[in-house]
């Protein structure tokens, strides 16, 4: 691949102003690509141009405009001539430099293309390529020069990006943004599926399919469907120092950013010239494409951490379900689940069937009364005294197995901060390579203690809270500890940033099927989650439950799929360290449909989604990373279908063997979970791969190369 980019004013572009270097110099090499100028008299030269500015990304599908309406900023897209996004608002308030909303006019435009390749050390696929063209427009007051901002547009083939980049406007640097003033307009009559933001529950909804008219206040990622058949997703990329954006719909069909504002109301702190956010919008003709989409990887900055071959994807199994079906408690007592014996016995479970890691909860001190609501309790170093941490550390070194750390806080960021210097040197010391960490509190309750020593209570996703879960991040990278965020900040792809950030929830995950109605997943749930909450990033679901009727077969708590559902949620919902939830004894009892538990990969060479309706059933094909075997998963939704899935991803001229786990004839996720078959078929590239798939079911396929055998043997 060529690596270049071109870097050109556009009005003012004589050819000694364009450059091109190589891709060592992408980040940094032209003089637009810094941050504004650290000074508010002093804007950094960019080329001269007015009115309205368009750039395309490279296939020309997708054509985003800026420009100044009677002095308003504003912007638009189309994508193959569907006017997909109406010309709606750009602007920021400050409170103490003004609006930057009226008044302002296009003065300068630069342009370049990049085209670089680039490889994930795990990930969904190895290799990558950031590909796009870049418009940079200034807007300025044009009766006060220190009064402008720019607007970076990066515009791929799947997809745009764009943020706003500020310069320094007060003399000590200080401003507090009170409101952003970007807006996303669509036809309220698209179809949306979209979870609301700004609410108790944080991320951890059911997914709302509605028109868009219907829609209040929406997290991102949301997607929508225009009449003409465009998938479109909504979210945001490389969320630094900065409060999420909800989407709040202000007229019909347009969606305002709400950013997420501190206890005090201001919604960003920032001292000196800064970036936002990118501003992301994924498009594709159909709704499996929007799946393949790399955009929000490739609007994050490259890897920080140098040599990251101390994170590890891999499979784990943990003292968990048991506590959320109730037959083990995380405090200490008679049923207290993080014992040693029981520890043990599953290192020893871990180890005999290959699993790399065991998560413990409920290990440490401050389980005991109530502790979702006292948080301040929680020691992250001590562990309760039926829990031999020593020992269990050398028994899981023993057997080839690793101890996973849980730091759940009870959103009491202030004593997991004042201890996690000293608890990630014990883990370090102890061999723990993984933490996760939970911050299980109400949307807005997030407790920290502010420099007067007053709590504070703030949202999961404010400016706080993006500050403190990555800070946690690269403190742990200093330990060589990966990191597992439960209750998190949505995701916007600081993975590619910070490797060791390896996953994390930020939905309803198994956990809810545990709980009992009205919590249950419904059967479409997992059909909806690839277009939303996937489109962010790796999600820590925990699938794998075995025993789908764990309180009896009448009772309301239970999971709601087939078995086999359970078996292919691994290759669809992707996450590089993956549990197989249940508990050992469920898994033994059924030795077939474990087998592919124990063989699927949790990193991938390249992955395809291959079929899907957003809300109805999906498919993906994952190949497995350093190896040839590939591995498709499909589920759907409450109503039974029969799949034929594509195979040209198959290697030209090879035999494979296919084993299938899928739901059997009678097989319904109310009535006969269970029921599966599981076979072997022959299958070359271009043949179909023929499933069904029952109420509420799924199938799991493992492809493997047949040596000696090509094609017209
Ligand atoms: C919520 C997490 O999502 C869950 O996995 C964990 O077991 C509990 N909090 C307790 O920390
Ligand atoms: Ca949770």
């Amino acid at each position: 691949m060529r690596l270049s980019i071109i870097v050109c004013g556009i009005f003012a572009c004589a050819l000694a102003a364009c450059t091109s270097v190589t891709a060592a110099g992408v980040r940094s090499s032209s003089i637009s690509d810094v941050s504004p100028a650290d000074s508010p008299a002093a804007p950094p030269p960019i080329a001269s141009a007015e009115g309205l500015q368009t750039v395309s990304s490279p296939d020309g599908a997708l054509q985003v405009t800026l420009q100044d309406s009677a002095g308003h900023p504003e912007w638009s897209a189309s994508y193959d001539s569907e006017a997909i996004l109406r010309p709606a608002k750009l602007g920021l308030r400050f409170l103490e430099a003004g609006n930057f909303e009226s008044g302002f006019v296009i003065t300068g435009a630069e342009t370049r293309t990049v085209d670089t390749p680039w490889e994930q050390p795990w990930g969904e696929r190895r290799e990558m390529r950031e590909h796009y063209n870049e418009l940079l427009v200034r807007y300025s007051d044009p009766d006060n020069a220190a009064r402008f901002f720019d607007v970076r547009v990066r515009v791929f083939n799947d997809g745009l990006g764009f943020r706003y980049e500020v310069p320094k406007l007060t003399p000590d640097g200080k401003v507090s943004l009170i409101d952003e003033l970007t807006e996303f307009s669509v036809d309220e009559h698209d179809t949306a599926w979209w979870i609301e933001a700004g609410n108790y529950n944080r991320y951890e909804y059911i997914y709302h399919t509605t028109e868009a008219a219907a829609i209040d206040r929406a997290h991102t990622p949301m997607t929508l469907r225009t009449a003409k058949g465009t998938h479109i997703t909504f979210h945001e990329a490389e969320l630094v120092d900065y409060a999420a954006m909800w989407l709040d719909q202000q007229r019909p069909g347009v969606f305002k950013a709400s950013l997420v504002p501190w206890s005090d109301g201001i919604r960003v702190k920032k001292t000196g010239a800064f970036v936002t956010p990118w501003r992301t919008v994924q498009v594709s003709h159909d709704a499996k494409g929007l799946l393949n989409s790399n955009l929000i990887l490739n609007l994050n900055e490259p890897n920080k951490l140098g040599d990251v071959s101390w994170v590890k994807p891999g499979r784990y199994v943990g003292i968990w379900w048991c506590m959320h079906i109730k037959k083990c408690t995380w405090s200490s007592g008679p049923e207290h689940g993080a014992t040693t014996e029981r520890t043990k016995a599953y290192i020893d479970f871990a180890a005999r069937y290959g699993f790399d890691g065991v998560l413990v909860e409920g290990w440490n001190e401050g389980w005991d009364g109530d502790w979702f609501n006292n948080g301040a309790l929680f020691s992250f170093t001590k562990p309760y005294p039926d829990y031999d941490i020593d020992e269990l550390s050398r028994y899981a070194a023993e057997k080839g197995v690793r101890l996973i750390g849980h730091n759940e806080t009870s959103g009491n960021v202030t004593n997991y901060e004042d201890q996690m210097e000293d608890a990630f040197a014990l883990y370090e010391k102890l061999g723990i390579a993984q933490v996760k960490t939970g911050y299980v509190a109400d949307g807005g309750g997030i407790q920290r203690k502010d420099e007067n020593g007053i709590w504070r209570y703030e949202w999961h996703d404010s400016q706080f809270m993006a500050r403190h879960y990555l800070h946690v991040v690269e403190e742990a990278a200093k330990h060589h500890i990966s990191i597992d965020t439960h209750e998190p900040i949505k995701d916007t792809g600081l993975r590619r940033t910070y490797p060791n950030w390896i996953t994390r929830e930020g939905a309803r995950g198994q956990e809810y099927n545990a709980w009992g109605y009205p919590h249950l997943n419904p059967p479409e749930h997992e059909t909806i989650l690839p277009w939303t909450r996937m489109m962010s990033g790796p999600m820590d679901f925990t699938p794998g439950i075995f025993d789908l009727t764990f309180d009896g077969p009448d009772a309301d708590n239970r999971v709601q799929t087939t078995l086999a559902k359970q078996l292919a949620l691994y290759v669809v919902l992707y996450s590089p360290i993956q549990m197989a939830a249940d508990l050992p004894e469920n898994y033994e009892s059924r030795p077939e449909a474990f087998e592919f538990i124990t063989h699927v990969p949790t990193d991938w060479e390249q992955s395809l989604a291959i079929a899907g309706e957003v809300g109805e059933y999906v498919a993906y094909a994952r190949q497995e990373r350093g190896g040839r075997d590939w591995f498709v998963g499909a589920v759907t939704d409450e109503n039974g279908r029969s799949l034929s899935l594509d195979t040209d991803y198959l290697d030209d001229g090879t035999t494979y063997q296919a084993r299938v786990w899928a739901d059997g004839p009678n097989a319904d996720w109310k009535t006969a979970p269970y029921d599966m078959s599981i076979y072997t078929q022959t299958v070359r590239k271009g043949d179909k791969i023929d499933l069904h798939l029952a109420p509420g079911g799924g199938a799991a396929v493992w492809l493997t190369p047949v040596t000696g055998m090509t094609a017209g043997q």
